[in-house]
């Protein structure tokens, strides 16, 4: 088996004040219109990186990418990534711009809740196409540019999951749970593989953030932090945090890990509150 960086202790350079930068670094963050992909993009911007954000509605896309401009470059390229014909097409939208990519950030997803006896197929299959088929489409698509990256650096691929894929919450939001578990496991599964293109793999269990996902979190924000160990709902710099880590050198030897950043929501009891993790879109 190849190795990726340092061998030993011995082999290792000092640490230096470099090993959260992105400087020089591309990213493209998935969802990055709003809420965490947009925490995400801020702080890579803010990093030094160059970052593409990509969803649906182009004009909430744009709209970002303008407003995140003031804080480094920052290129919208819209589309679907819940279609192969969608991830492909973002993919060559990317590939117009640059020829290579240091760092994708799988974040788009959706939720649906609905009683077990009536949750429907639609339910089912939107939520799995763009949590867990788009994930692994969009890394096959993207995999050529994340390999030409990993040069005297790792690449890196962060998958966005949550909480719920690593305990249950009362919400009817079976395909979330059973999704954000999926690409839990999905992350590990490709990291094994992909290390031996310098790609790491590594992914994010989010507890409560405020999103038009997560619509308690933003609108009772006090009452979700009753619940929580850390007595608060996270923020955009405890996402950003946590992406830069990974996405950095800081992150290089996580791999096919999926770190918690849920103010103890996993530790706590009962283990995940009402409104700690996702609710139904
Ligand atoms: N907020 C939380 O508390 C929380 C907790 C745990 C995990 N998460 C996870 O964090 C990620 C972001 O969630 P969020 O809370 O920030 O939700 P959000 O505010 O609803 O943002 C979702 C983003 O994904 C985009 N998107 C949705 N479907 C898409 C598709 N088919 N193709 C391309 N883009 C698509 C949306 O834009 P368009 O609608 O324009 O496409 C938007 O930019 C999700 O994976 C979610 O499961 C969130």
């Amino acid at each position: 088996m190849t190795s990726v960086g340092p061998r030993t202790t011995r082999d290792s350079p000092k640490v230096t004040s470099n090993l959260f930068s992105l400087e020089g670094r591309t990213a493209l963050v998935t969802g990055g219109s709003r809420g965490i992909g947009r925490m995400i993009a801020e702080g890579f911007l803010a990093h030094g990186a160059r970052v593409y954000i990509s969803s649906r509605k182009a004009d909430a896309c744009d709209r970002t990418a303008r407003e995140l401009a003031e804080l480094g470059e920052c290129t919208s390229l819209p589309g679907d990534v819940s279609t192969l014909a969608g991830v492909q097409q973002l993919a060559a939208d990317y590939r117009a711009h640059e020829p290579s990519l240091d760092i994708l950030v799988n974040n788009a997803g959706a939720a649906w809740g609905a009683p077990f006896d009536e949750f429907p197929e639609a339910g089912w299959d939107k939520v799995m196409d763009v949590n867990v088929k788009g994930v692994f489409f969009l890394t096959q698509a993207l995999k050529p540019e994340l390999a030409k990256a990993a040069t005297d650096h790792l690449a890196k691929v962060v998958n966005i999951a949550s909480v719920d894929g690593l305990a249950t919450n009362p919400w009817e939001t079976y395909s979330y749970h059973a999704s954000k578990a999926a690409l839990i496991h999905l992350t590990r599964r490709m990291a094994v593989r992909l290390i031996s293109d310098g790609i790491v793999v590594s992914g994010i269990a989010p507890g409560a953030f405020a999103s038009s996902m997560n619509r308690t979190a933003r609108d009772s924000a006090d009452e979700v932090a009753a619940h929580l160990p850390a007595g608060r709902i996270g923020t955009s710099e405890d996402m950003a945090g946590a992406a830069i880590y990974l996405a950095s050198r800081a992150g290089d030897y996580v791999v096919g890990s999926t770190i918690p950043v849920d103010g103890g929501a996993l530790i706590s009891v009962p283990a995940t509150p009402p409104g700690s993790g996702s609710v139904p879109a």
